[in-house]
């Protein structure tokens, strides 16, 4: 397994591979590789050659009151989950290797997706992700790149950028991975006290009775946020919501009454230091 420190040395690499006619697929990642990161590696492997699984805590996505410092750095147990699902390459460069010349002064904006969910509570962060990624995709120039449905507007972000820039790059899918009790894998979820798991619970409890009640005919928007937050207020005493949303599954449009399209439920909630987020599709 190769590792490369540098833009230049990973696209050299990815360069003699398309030469040699091998189809490229990349993982974009920040490290702390868990389970739902592995999967998408196996997906990854299954649809290419070559698998470049990049590591890099990006600082121009995290804003000024984020998680940026603290953010989890285990590169030892990254590179060992890298060789163990198979990966042929990783990608990790320096901050200083990535952004040479400071923070950059062109970035990529998404505007249509990025106002409403994360975005309405993370100004800025949807362009430092889009801006990253374009990056990775020039270093590692994939055929393929894979992401998680855990980040469901990031995936719609990166569908709607690579859409709308022409990048040749096919963008995949992968459904969320979740512990044991439904608890959705995450890197935040070592922050969250031990004690406050049953309410980190609640998000996966009320997405699924929104589901339930959808299953039963309720198309009503309303009424579906109003039990997830029951939920949530029920379950975490303790948690905040930042929001309980159903949107519109393809441009994350905030929707009010009937629902007629295909939707996403969706969560963020602060419950401790941690805030978690999870989503249901409904309609699929
Ligand atoms: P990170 O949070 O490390 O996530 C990397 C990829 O793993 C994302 O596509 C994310 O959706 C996926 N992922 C995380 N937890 C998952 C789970 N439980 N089930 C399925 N997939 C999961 O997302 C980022 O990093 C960054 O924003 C990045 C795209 C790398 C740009 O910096």
């Amino acid at each position: 397994m190769h590792v490369f420190e540098t833009p230049a040395a990973c696209r050299a690499y990815a360069l003699a591979a398309r030469a040699a006619g091998r189809r490229i697929a990349l993982v974009p990642t920040m490290g702390n590789l868990h389970e739902g990161h592995r999967s998408l590696i196996r997906i990854a492997r299954a649809r290419a050659d070559e698998v470049v699984v990049s590591v890099f805590v990006n600082p121009i996505q995290f804003g000024p009151n984020e998680d940026y410092a603290a953010y989890p750095r285990t590169w030892a147990d990254d590179l060992a989950a890298c060789e163990e699902e198979g990966a042929t390459a990783v990608f990790h460069p320096t901050v200083e290797a990535m952004y040479p010349e400071g923070k950059p002064t062109t970035y990529v904006t998404e505007t249509a997706i990025s106002p409403f969910l994360c975005g309405a509570s993370r100004p800025g962060h949807f362009n430092g992700v889009c801006t990253v990624v374009t990056k990775l995709f020039m270093a590692a120039l994939p055929d393929v790149a894979v992401f998680g449905e855990k980040d469901f507007q990031q995936l719609a972000i990166v569908r709607r950028m690579v859409r709308d820039l022409d990048i040749p790059v096919e963008i995949v899918a992968a459904p969320i991975s979740r512990e044991a009790d439904g608890l959705a894998r995450s890197s935040r979820n070592r922050f969250l006290p031990e004690g406050m798991r049953p309410q980190a619970l609640s998000l996966r409890h009320a997405l699924l009775a929104a589901k339930a009640a959808w299953d039963g005919g309720e198309r009503d928007a309303q009424a579906l946020e109003k039990i997830l937050r029951d939920t949530v207020a029920r379950e975490a005493p303790d948690g905040v919501i930042d929001y309980a949303r159903v949107s519109d599954a393809e441009t994350l449009v905030p929707l009010t009454g009937a629902i007629v399209r295909p939707a996403l439920a969706a969560l963020a909630v602060k419950v401790g230091p941690p805030r978690l987020i999870d989503n249901i599709l409904l309609g699929r």
